[in-house]
């Protein structure tokens, strides 16, 4: 949520080292940007609405830079409300809320703000505590107690060379060069120049100069010493490569990425299976398509290992938090790692003494950082705002940790889940292939012009009938609904009319029964399952996976959403008002 990228050093080319960087980071927000630049001494700032990634500007000679792309969170789309702010002395971009701005606004004088930001005020109380005499790092020790919120900030301040960063629940990462250092929200965005990387955690700051990075508790002051990690993430990994857009490409990548995620050894999944074993109350917690993930995970366990996991969306867990304490078990699924729902769950249950167990992609992420044990999904990097392969990897880990929990009763349960992964990771492979999403492509453009689709499924295809219509409304914007097949003929049958296209998950009879009420009132049926039913009036071949169902049956809806997207002239990747990583609550 919102990309913040920034550079000093040598390059006397800056500005549009920043340019180029933000274009990284695009997914993380794309309603406006801006970039500020320091030449000999002097900050100016270029900020305008509208996606960054056209934008072919030369920004000339400078130092020293930082930029912002924007989700919108207070104040709409404007060039007045896009970063950085300036205010008096102080230069800012900002990732993250400021829950009570409005009193410190007040207080400062609101007519002196020009946007309607919350970061402006941050900019603005800023600037009044160097009034005081403060130092700049004293300035931002001082504000961060007055703060209540998450926050990533980058700061300039006239007069003064370097630029300063803070953190507070949303991720800031530095790339270290010889003589140049690096900040931004994510890796990508310097990646291509340096591959060694120190974490800013939370309550921490640092000041950069060149290539030198002054780092320090911003409760205390305190001086810190960081250790330089070196990151294996591959530039190619991040880019489209011979795709049209990210969405499609890391659709593709399910090839390897299945097969990839459980990739494990015994111990490491004995040892997560062990926390589980140990607790007296387990929870999934999760968002979005990761939510939907762990309600699917909750039926492997279920059916596997027969454990009963609770399964809450991080945004609800509060009502059930007074459930949570030293014997409980926290299951966070989250591609990103950085969701502030998510987050704020686990920093709370870490308090009260529950395990953590992560599951991410993001192995040097803030939940995976928080985790007593994390199993990294290693999907590489997923850079489309829709998830894809990083849902299907954290489902194949669940389905495989189902059987892991499995071994006690079981013994060589193991073996047999990693068999089966396998054998759907193959079948996937041999799945994805042009002439198939061909023909997926071909039935979208049969159902482009419907305003409503619905979606059935049971069992672990249930969540995925969910998880289908996040898929088709955040990409194509047609109204799409999940439901549990048998759940139909309690309300929602009412909703059929002639003609609006219903995806039908799986083949067991049951399900085609559902399918036969639908079809029987008109509905255009499209099967997604192992064998063609009659029911079908056009059908997807998805693989037998044995039990592992869930996992292939959401690959051709993800291309049918895409497919769906393109037909309409929208850009898959950058849905509007949608971000990738959701830092902000
Ligand atoms: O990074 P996370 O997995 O924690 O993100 C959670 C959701 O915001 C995310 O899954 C979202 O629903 C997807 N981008 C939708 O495709």
């Amino acid at each position: 949520m919102c990309g913040i990228f920034a550079i000093s050093g040598e390059r006397e080319t800056a500005g549009n080292i920043v340019l180029k960087g933000l274009k990284k980071l695009e997914y993380r927000g794309y309603d406006s940007w801006g970039i500020a630049i320091r030449d000999a001494g002097k900050i100016s700032i270029e900020k305008q609405i509208g996606k960054i990634s056209g934008v072919k500007k030369d920004f000339g000679k400078s130092t020293e830079s930082m930029g912002h792309t924007r989700w919108a969170t207070h104040g709409g789309v404007t060039n007045e409300n896009a970063h950085p702010h300036k205010f008096g002395k102080i230069t800012l971009v900002h990732n993250g809320i400021f829950e009570n701005f409005l009193e410190v606004k007040k207080e400062i004088g609101a007519e002196k703000f020009k946007s309607e930001t919350d970061t402006e005020v941050i900019a603005a109380l800023l600037d009044e505590l160097l009034e005081t005499g403060l130092e700049p790092d004293e300035a931002i020790r001082e504000a961060a107690k007055k703060i209540v919120g998450r926050f990533a900030i980058l700061v300039m301040v006239e007069g003064i060379p370097g630029l300063f960063a803070a953190r507070r629940g949303s991720p800031l990462i530095l790339g270290r060069g010889k003589t140049e250092t690096f900040i931004a929200s994510d890796i990508p965005a310097f990646l291509e120049y340096t591959n060694t990387v120190n974490y800013l955690d939370d309550n921490e700051m640092v000041y950069i100069s060149g290539g030198t990075a002054i780092f320090s508790n911003l409760k205390t002051g305190d001086p810190i010493t960081k250790r330089d990690i070196t990151v294996n993430w591959k530039i190619e990994e991040a880019e489209k490569g011979e795709f049209e857009h990210f969405m499609i490409k890391e659709i593709f990548d399910q090839k390897d990425t299945i097969a990839r995620a459980i990739n494990h050894d015994d111990e490491l999944l004995k040892k997560a299976v062990k926390l589980l074993q140990e607790s007296n109350g387990a929870y999934f917690i999760a968002c979005g398509t990761a939510h939907k993930v762990t309600s699917a995970a909750e039926y492997f366990f279920a059916e596997i290992s027969g454990r009963k996991i609770n399964v809450v969306p991080a945004g609800e867990m509060p009502s059930f938090e007074k459930f949570v304490n030293e014997e409980t078990a926290l299951i966070a699924i989250s591609q990103s790692g950085e969701t502030a729902d998510v987050l704020e769950i686990l920093e709370r249950g870490k308090k009260v003494g529950a395990k953590i167990l992560a599951i991410t992609n993001v192995e040097t992420s803030s939940v995976a950082r928080i985790a007593d044990v994390h199993l990294p999904i290693q999907a590489g990097v997923e850079k489309a705002v829709a998830s894809t392969k990083a849902a299907t990897a954290q489902m194949a880990l669940c389905f495989l940790l189902a059987y892991a929990d499995a071994e006690n009763i079981r013994p060589g349960s193991i073996n047999r889940g990693r068999e089966i992964l396998r054998s759907t990771a193959s079948s996937i492979n041999d799945l994805l292939n042009p002439r198939y999403a061909e023909y997926v492509e071909a039935i979208a453009e049969k159902i482009v012009d419907r305003r409503n689709m619905f979606i059935i499924g049971r069992g672990a295809l249930y969540p995925m009938a969910l998880e289908s219509a996040i898929k088709i409304q955040e990409v194509s914007y047609i109204h799409a609904q999940g439901f549990a097949a048998g759940e139909l003929k309690h309300g929602p049958i009412a909703l059929i009319e002639k003609r609006v296209p219903c995806l039908v998950l799986g083949d067991d009879s049951e399900t085609i029964s559902n399918a036969m009420e639908l079809k029987a009132r008109g509905a255009r049926i499209i099967g997604i399952a192992p064998t063609r039913a009659d029911v079908f009036d056009e059908w997807l071949r998805v693989p037998d996976c044995n039990g592992a169902q869930a996992i292939a049956s959401i690959i051709p809806v993800q291309l049918l959403a895409y497919h769906l997207a393109i037909l309409k002239g929208l850009d898959p990747d950058m849905p509007r008002n949608l971000a990738k990583s959701v830092t902000v609550k």
